[in-house]
C-alpha cells in the first residue's frame, strides 16, 4: 500500500515535470561559430558568417518576418547577395525556429535583500 503511494506520487511529480515543458539545453556546433544545430544550420553558417561573426546571429531574435527585414536591409545596404528562395526559405526557417521572438529579454529584477548596499541611499 505505501509502496502504491510513493509510486503514485513520483509519477505524479515526472508528468508534472513533463507538462512544464522544462527548458532543454539546445546542442551548439563546436566551432567558433556557435549555432545550434537544428535543420539548417550548415546553411546559415555557409551564407550567414562570411562578412561578420555568427555572433551577430545568435545575440539577434525574431520572427520570420523579423529576419526577413533584416536580410534586406543587408541586401540593400551591406552587399549581401540576392539568395537562392529554397535557401532563404532554409535559413529563415532556422533562424526563426532557433532565434525565435522572445517574450521577455530580461529577468526579473532582484530582491532588495539581496542588493549590495546603496550607499547613495538617504537615511531616513
Ligand atoms: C555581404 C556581407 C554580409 C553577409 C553575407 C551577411 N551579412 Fe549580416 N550584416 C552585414 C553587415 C555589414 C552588418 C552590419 C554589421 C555591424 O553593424 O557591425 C550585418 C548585420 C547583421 C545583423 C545585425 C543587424 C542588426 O539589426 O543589428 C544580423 C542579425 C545579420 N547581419 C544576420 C545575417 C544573416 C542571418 C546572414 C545570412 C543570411 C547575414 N547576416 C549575411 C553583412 C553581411
Amino acid at each position: 500500500m505505501k509502496n502504491k503511494l510513493i509510486l503514485t506520487t513520483i509519477l505524479i511529480g515526472l508528468t508534472a515535470a513533463l507538462a512544464v515543458n522544462l527548458p532543454v539545453a539546445q546542442e551548439v556546433t563546436s566551432d567558433a561559430s556557435n549555432l545550434v544545430v537544428a535543420e539548417g544550420w550548415q546553411e546559415v553558417q555557409a551564407t550567414c558568417t562570411e562578412c561578420h561573426s555568427s555572433l551577430l546571429i545568435t545575440q539577434n531574435s525574431g520572427d520570420k518576418a523579423v529576419w526577413e527585414s533584416r536580410i534586406r536591409w543587408m541586401q540593400e545596404t551591406q552587399g549581401l547577395q540576392t539568395l537562392n528562395p529554397e535557401l532563404e526559405e532554409s535559413i529563415l526557417n532556422y533562424l526563426a525556429a532557433n532565434y525565435g521572438q522572445k517574450t521577455f529579454s530580461r529577468r526579473a529584477p532582484l530582491r532588495t535583500q539581496f542588493m549590495p548596499e546603496n550607499p547613495y541611499q538617504p537615511e531616513d
